[in-house]
């Protein structure tokens, strides 16, 4: 993918990333992301684009 932003900067987390870790763990809630791989769950200043994310995902 050319457009792979990160995301989460404290764990280096692309969108591509956090995308397949959603997948892989099944997340439905930004909760859900944290727990699965803790992207989110750190300082938190990503959480809008794990929603945003998320949201796209799940529909
Ligand atoms: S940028 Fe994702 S938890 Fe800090």
């Amino acid at each position: 993918m050319a457009d792979d932003p990160v995301i989460c900067t404290c764990l280096d987390l692309t969108r591509s990333d956090i995308i397949a870790g959603i997948k892989e763990h099944g997340c439905k809630t930004v909760e859900d992301v944290g727990d699965a791989i803790e992207a989110g769950a750190v300082c938190g200043s990503c959480i809008d684009d794990i929603q945003e994310i998320l949201d796209e995902l799940n529909g």
